[in-house]
């Protein structure tokens, strides 16, 4: 090889290199239908991922919803959120209840009812409540609609996952910055050289194959160093229990003619 061939050959090579670093890959996107609790809630100012927890009831965190969430549509049995894949039930939302109505920073966490039961089928399944609380050094899996990589934005289209530690409370404490009002009812995972963004409210964390989480500070995306909060659900367990047990459909089914 000539002189001037390596240089080309060099220069060809640098080319590549950067065109290839170009457009930011996110490579984590999910084995497709692997999470069949993962739901798109969309509509009415509302869009973030929830969890189904039985054919009736999805969890979410705070998710924005308004005064009325009726307009708010349940989308489960999703992978690529642009096209109908046979694999969906788009179901409307019927009611919307809050574990803490009034904004508070001590808790995150909102029960979502459907209009009408899900269809249990191999693309639409619940995830377990959990039975334990997450142990530190613990790996779960997080998944949400919305980019894996820190500052980046891009459309909600794939379902990424990825996986992350649990890190104990203590460590998590001491990383955040003042503001940040430590609470019974938060948890934490993700820490410097592990996965720890998905850009997505709500987001869901299984562990060992229960619900533990439900994004509620999304650090991970500004500063991968800092751990994610999750709403920590085994905290919620008698909470959620007692709103199903309460629940009364606000709209009355149609009346029988006499
Ligand atoms: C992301 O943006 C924030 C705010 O501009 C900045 O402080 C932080 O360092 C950035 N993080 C990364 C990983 O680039």
């Amino acid at each position: 090889m000539t002189k001037r061939d390596s240089m080309s050959l060099l220069l060809l090579v640098i080319a590549l290199g950067l065109t290839g670093a170009a457009p930011v890959e996110d490579d984590k996107v999910c084995q497709p239908h692997s999470r069949p609790w993962q739901v798109n809630l969309h509509g009415e100012g509302v869009t973030c991922s929830g969890a189904l927890i039985n054919e009736w009831w999805i969890v979410t965190s705070g998710c924005g919803f308004q005064a009325s969430p009726y307009h708010t549509v349940a989308s489960l049995g999703e992978h690529d959120l642009t096209v109908e894949e046979g694999t969906e039930q788009h179901i409307q939302v019927a009611d919307v209840i809050h574990h803490s109505p009034y904004r508070s920073p001590l808790h995150s966490l909102t029960m979502v009812r459907l209009a009408e039961p899900a269809r249990l089928t191999r693309f639409v399944q619940p995830l377990p409540l959990p039975t334990r609380c997450p142990q530190p050094g613990e790996k779960c899996h997080v998944s949400g609609w919305g980019s894996t990589i820190p500052n980046h934005s891009e459309p909600r289209r794939y379902l990424k996952c990825i996986t992350a530690p649990v890190v104990d409370d203590q460590t998590c404490m001491n990383t955040f910055p003042e503001y940040l009002f430590w609470s019974e009812g938060m948890f934490c995972a993700g820490q410097a050289n592990t996965d720890n963004c998905i850009a997505d409210g709500g987001s869901v964390v299984e562990c060992d194959g229960q619900l533990q989480g439900l994004l509620w500070f999304g650090h991970g995306c500004s500063d991968p160093a800092d751990p994610t909060v999750y709403t920590k659900l085994c905290r919620y367990n008698s909470w959620i229990d007692s709103v199903m047990d309460r629940y009364v459909p606000t709209t009355l089914p149609p009346t029988t003619p006499e």
